[in-house]
């Protein structure tokens, strides 16, 4: 016999009441007899102040998951998206939040994190460095073809509508289906020019759009690029070779679209889509684009990592460089350099700056960086922290003053943890774009280390991510 699932609750009237770590709203509904006083539900598309009935989609263990059915009445904090894909786009889930509320959410969320997960002694949080654009601050964005595009609702069943093809990007937790972007307001002009001519072109000439489940088409991917100096890079990505229309596509772009600095492309076969293990060819122009912050040059190759928001970036780094205090005799470790950005900005204020980074082609951009900029003080390594960080490296480089960390979001190894500790260096300017592994790793820290500031930084408007960076001083 069929083990019948047991049917999942609809809880009526429940006022939405806050937004918890990753953005989720939070509704705490109060059940009699229970032990615990309060049940937690993490309610999709809501925001503190809607009054909604849930419809339960999951239970676990401590808390449920659930989905507004009818919503009794919207928070009177609420603003209209922006943007008309809001809903059905992946991105920018907080349009409906004025972004000063956003900004409350997002130091919320660190101090919530700071004070759940860590044990240590914390000071008043500074507060969060806001974002001087709340829209159109990306300097990277990257679209799909694709000829299965994403109805919506009111389009299912139409049986008028004969185009299939979508530029644009991934519908949530769907690798087949791809949301027709007809405006985005995250990347500046040309971004939205660009991509809407590209799909014109290719549909008026016949151009095949990819198709992922069949592995067919020959479009595959769009990438754009652009500095706050005005370069733009735009790479195509080909799922094969076709001399004839890939030279018709991108000599469309060149003519079209004099302000390319750099236009280039990718034959990619693969069933993925990255194309760091591929080479990309330049079709005109540089194989690079410029950013500058301060007298800084940086180049930024087709495959180079750089934070997407330049202008707080240069917020971010600057914070760094404050939070160092740095007096010019200083042997400083940047750890986890990227392409040794950070490293680059505060060479001026050190004596030597060394800089460990896994990706050796991330290496190989802070070298150039280095050079370009005619650096002499910075060293750079490639390979894995916790293989590299260890006594007979402190001994070769020198023991560090300053520490400044800028892990990935599964934050510090513990062997990379007791290594810094064993530095015994002055300072640790920690930089995450997680709260809680970052509480985690100063919980650790702190036997040797106490916080003396904190300031999270808003380097993404309209979503819930935070960076957060601290400062930790010798005991
Ligand atoms: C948040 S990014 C740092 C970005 C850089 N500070 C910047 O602002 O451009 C984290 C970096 O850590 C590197 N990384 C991740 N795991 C690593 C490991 N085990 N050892 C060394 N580097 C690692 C990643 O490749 C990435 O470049």
């Amino acid at each position: 016999m069929r083990k019948v699932k047991s049917k999942l609750p609809i809880f009526e009237n429940v006022e939405i009441s806050d937004l918890a770590a990753e953005g989720k709203a939070v509704a705490k509904i109060s059940i009699e007899n229970a032990v615990k006083k309060d049940l937690i539900v993490f309610v999709e598309n809501c925001v503190p102040g809607d009054v909604v009935d849930i419809q339960i989609i999951r239970k676990q263990r401590n808390f449920m998951e659930g989905t507004p059915i009818k919503f009794h009445k919207f928070s009177e904090t609420r603003v209209d998206a922006k943007c008309i894909h809001f809903g059905t786009c992946g991105g920018c889930k907080w349009q409906t939040l004025p972004y000063s509320i956003q900004l409350h959410y997002k130091q919320k969320q660190v101090l919530d994190q700071f004070t759940h997960l860590g044990k240590f002694e914390l000071p008043e949080p500074e507060d969060i460095l806001a974002s001087a654009n709340e829209y159109f601050y990306r300097n990277k964005l990257e679209y799909t073809f694709s000829d299965k595009r994403w109805l919506t609702k009111e389009e299912l069943g139409d049986e008028s509508i004969k185009d299939m093809n979508a530029l644009g990007f991934h519908i949530p937790g769907k690798f087949d289906k791809i949301l027709d972007v007809l405006e985005c307001h995250l990347q500046p002009e040309p971004s939205n020019e660009i991509r809407l001519a590209v799909k014109s072109f290719a549909k008026e000439h016949g151009l095949s759009f990819f198709n992922v489940r069949e592995q067919s088409g020959f479009l595959r991917n769009l990438i754009i690029r652009n500095t706050s100096i005005g370069h733009v890079m735009v790479i195509v990505s080909f799922f094969h070779e076709d001399e004839v229309k890939r030279e018709q596509l991108l000599d469309f772009l060149a003519n079209k679209f004099s302000n390319i600095s750099s236009l280039m492309y990718v034959i990619n076969p693969k069933r993925n889509d990255t194309i760091t293990d591929l080479p990309v060819k330049l079709y005109k122009g540089n194989d690079y684009i410029l950013e500058q912050m301060e007298e800084l040059k940086f180049k930024i190759g087709p495959k180079s990592f750089y934070q997407t928001n330049s202008e707080q970036a240069y917020q971010l780094y600057s914070l760094v460089r404050s939070y160092a205090s740095l007096s010019g005799n200083e042997i400083v470790y940047d750890l986890y350099t990227g392409t040794g950005t950070i490293a680059n900005f505060i060479s001026k204020n050190a004596k030597k700056v060394v800089g460990i980074e896994y990706v050796p082609e991330a290496i190989e951009d802070a070298v150039e960086n280095s050079k370009l900029n005619n650096i002499q003080n910075t060293v750079f390594y490639a390979g894995d922290m916790k293989d590299i960080l260890n006594q007979d490296f402190i001994d070769k480089n020198g023991k560090p003053d300053v520490v400044i960390l800028d892990p990935p979001r599964a934050g510090v190894h513990p062997n990379v943890i007791d290594a810094i500790l064993k530095t015994k260096a002055d300072k640790i300017v920690y930089v995450s774009c997680n709260a809680a592994t970052q509480a985690r790793d100063i919980q650790l820290l702190s036997e040797q280390y106490k916080v003396v500031k904190f300031r999270p930084v808003d380097m993404f408007p309209q979503t819930a991510h935070v960076e957060n960076i601290a400062l930790l001083v010798k005991k």
